[in-house]
């Protein structure tokens, strides 16, 4: 049966993302575990705005594996619409299949696992310089903006062929696009000086060809594959989509490893790639840092999760609460190093799954490790409870990480 939405009063429903309990900063919000269980989809307020969120884990898979929600911001109704008249060209992450696929294969060989597994010295290099720096500066510091932001940021720079000189002028820019709480006027002025900045690199690299990502997508223009315009604005995705979210994955693990010693001593003392491997997915499926900022938008009259859901409408994903949903993983409430996660959303699920996640994860096990083994004291310098969060981002984690070893 088909569950029709009911005539709502707006002002009672409850806001997207929920709010967090004090207590266990790994948990999702408090209220996801009734929104799993209610019949249909749960509506909720984003920005305001009524959406349908879809919070247990098969119906998240449903409505990603359905091409009638489209993620396209130029689609009526979609949530953030694509600023009109903008000079900087869509992004395929931003548009459906079959453009969507198109674009996207252009850059996938960019992203293999076999590709990424030679990357491996490269990403070690960073990690143990990252690591050195943060220890001659002494304990405590903050592993947050020590370790956690400069290792992704430096290897997506790396592999874009983006000078390192450049990255705080791009990492604020990039800051500023995914933050939720910024106004549309500063996102849009962010979003120019990158693109902006991106010109010009790939107008260099077009004189200079070197080994990199981007002199390499500038072949594929030369062979009228595909436009300048996408080269930018591929670029730019990529460098927002890369470090944010490997970032906040490194401090938030970090820390809820420093909570579990015994899960930290199994990924320290083992010299079994597969075990670590194995606990950086658990990590991911525990943690769910994508807490906001999924969006589908129905082109049609769709039911998902029995719900009726209106062409025109929005809705928005729940990771963290399909992540811990029984159906999927048996004590879904406990990170077990462990247990295999194999499937878990993340990543997200369908054609949009994420593009990087073969970099994530490689950069996840040589980051954590190597900073469980150099530091074995490491320790909290602050207690946990007074540690801040980022509750208005598309990822979440702790702002700043004190540590002290
Ligand atoms: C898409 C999560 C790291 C590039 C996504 C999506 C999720 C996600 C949930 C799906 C978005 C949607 O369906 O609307 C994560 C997490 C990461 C991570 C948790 C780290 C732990 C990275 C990295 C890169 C990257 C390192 C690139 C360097 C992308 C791109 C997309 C994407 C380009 C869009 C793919 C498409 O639309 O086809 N990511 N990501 N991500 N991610 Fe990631």
């Amino acid at each position: 049966t088909t569950r029709r939405a009911d005539p709502v009063d707006h002002t009672e429903l409850p806001p997207f993302p929920g709010v967090r309990s004090a207590r266990c900063p790994f948990d999702p919000p408090t209220d996801y575990a009734a929104w799993r269980e209610g019949e249909g989809l749960r509506r909720a307020l984003w920005r305001g705005e009524p959406m349908w969120v879809v919070s247990r884990f098969a119906d998240i898979r449903e409505a990603l594996g359905d091409p009638r929600l489209s993620a396209d911001d130029r689609t009526p109704g979609f949530p953030v619409p694509a600023p009109a008249g903008s000079e900087v060209a869509q992004s395929f992450v931003r548009m459906d299949d079959p453009e969507h696929i198109r674009l996207r294969r252009m850059l996938t060989g960019e992203f293999t696992v076999k590709r990424m597994e030679r990357l491996r010295p490269l990403i070690q290099e960073q990690v143990d310089h990252f690591l050195e720096q943060m220890i001659s500066q002494r304990s405590p510091a903050d592993l947050v903006s020590a370790y956690a932001f400069p290792i992704p940021s430096m290897v997506i720079s790396l592999m874009l062929g983006v000078p390192y000189e450049d990255h705080e002028h791009f990492q604020e820019h990039s800051a500023t696009i995914v933050r939720s709480d910024a106004t549309e006027e500063e996102k849009q002025a962010a979003t120019m000086a990158l693109a902006g900045y991106m010109y010009e690199l790939a107008a260099r690299k077009q004189h200079e060809p070197a080994d990199d990502l981007i002199s390499r997508q500038l072949q594929r223009v030369a062979a009228g594959e595909i436009s300048h315009d996408t080269v930018v604005v591929n670029g730019m995705a990529l460098l927002v989509a890369g470090h944010e979210t490997t970032a906040n994955m490194i401090a938030l693990s970090t820390l809820a490893l420093l909570e579990q010693p015994d899960e930290l001593a199994r990924i320290r003392d083992t010299d079994d790639p597969a075990v670590v491997a194995n606990a950086v997915e658990e990590l991911l499926r525990y943690l769910t840092i994508v807490q906001d900022g999924i969006f589908r938008v129905a082109t049609e009259d769709v039911t998902v999760g029995g719900q009726l859901v209106r062409a025109g409408e929005a809705l928005l994903m729940n990771l963290p609460a399909g992540n811990r949903d029984a159906t999927f993983s048996a004590t879904p409430d406990t990170f077990d190093a462990d247990r295999t996660t194999r499937g878990h959303l993340a990543f997200g699920y369908g054609t949009h799954q994420c593009l990087g996640q073969p970099l994530a994860r490689v950069e996840l096990q040589i980051a954590l490790p190597a900073l469980l083994r150099r530091l074995p004291d490491l320790r909290l310098a602050m207690p946990l409870d007074q540690i801040a969060f980022r509750n208005n981002t598309i990822t979440y984690g702790p702002h700043v990480l004190p540590v002290a070893w």
